[in-house]
C-alpha cells in the first residue's frame, strides 16, 4: 500500500478524513507533529495546496491536506481562511462570531473545504472543493463534531452539524462533498 501522509493536527478532521479514505488502498500516516506549515494563502485552495505540497516534500511521501472554514455572508465572508485563527478555543471562536453577527437577520453562511493531494515531489496531483450552505444560529446546539459545528444549522436536515451523527455529517458536510468529488479521481491516479 502507498503511504499517504495526512497533513493535519486537528483530531476532528483526522477522524473524518480516515472515514472517507478507508478501504481505498492507501496507508494513512499522521504528519510528524513538529512539522507545521504556515497558512499564508488568501484562499482555501492556496492553503490546501501549500500544506499538501510542503508535507509531501518534507516527508518524501504522498500527502493530503484540506483547508476549510466558515464564510458568513453578513460578515463579508469572515472568518473564511482565518476560521482557525478567530480565537484561541472553539468556544472563543463561536463567541466572537456570534458577537460580531449580533442580531443581524441575514444568518446565511457556507462551510467550504478544499482538499489537495501532492506527490512526493511536492507537485499537486488532485484538488477538489465542497461547499455546504447553512445558517448561523443565535446560540449553540448539540454536542458532537468540533469547531463551529454547534452554531451551523443545515436547513434541509433541520439539524446543526453538532446534532448530526458522524455518518450524517459525512454525507452533508463541505468535507464530505469535497471527498465525494475527490474519491473517483483518486482511483485514477498513477502512483509513480
Ligand atoms: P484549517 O482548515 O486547519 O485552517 O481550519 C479551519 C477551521 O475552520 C477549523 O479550525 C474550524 O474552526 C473550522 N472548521 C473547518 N471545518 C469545520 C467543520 O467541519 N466543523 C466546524 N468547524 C470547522
Amino acid at each position: 500500500m502507498t503511504v499517504l501522509v495526512v497533513a493535519t493536527s486537528n483530531p476532528g478532521k483526522l477522524t473524518e478524513m480516515q472515514a472517507h479514505l478507508a478501504g481505498l488502498g492507501w496507508e494513512l500516516a499522521l504528519k510528524p507533529e513538529a512539522l507545521e506549515v504556515e497558512e499564508t494563502g488568501d484562499t482555501f485552495a492556496e492553503n490546501a495546496c501549500l500544506k499538501a505540497s510542503e508535507i509531501a516534500l518534507a516527508t518524501g511521501e504522498w500527502a493530503i491536506a484540506d483547508d476549510s472554514g466558515l464564510a458568513v455572508d453578513a460578515l463579508d465572508g469572515a472568518p473564511g481562511v482565518y476560521s482557525a485563527r478567530y480565537g484561541k478555543t472553539d468556544a472563543d471562536r463561536i463567541e466572537r462570531l456570534l458577537h460580531e453577527l449580533g442580531n443581524e437577520l441575514n444568518r446565511d453562511a457556507q462551510f467550504v473545504c478544499v482538499i489537495a493531494i501532492a506527490r512526493p515531489d511536492g507537485t499537486i496531483a488532485l484538488q477538489a472543493e465542497g461547499v455546504c450552505p447553512g445558517r448561523i444560529l443565535h446560540s449553540p446546539r448539540g454536542d458532537g463534531g468540533f469547531g463551529y459545528d454547534p452554531i451551523f444549522y443545515v436547513p434541509e436536515q433541520r439539524l446543526t452539524f453538532a446534532e448530526m451523527s458522524r455518518d450524517q455529517k459525512r454525507l452533508f458536510s463541505h468535507r464530505g462533498k469535497a471527498f465525494e468529488a475527490l474519491v473517483p479521481q483518486l482511483s485514477q491516479l498513477t502512483l509513480s
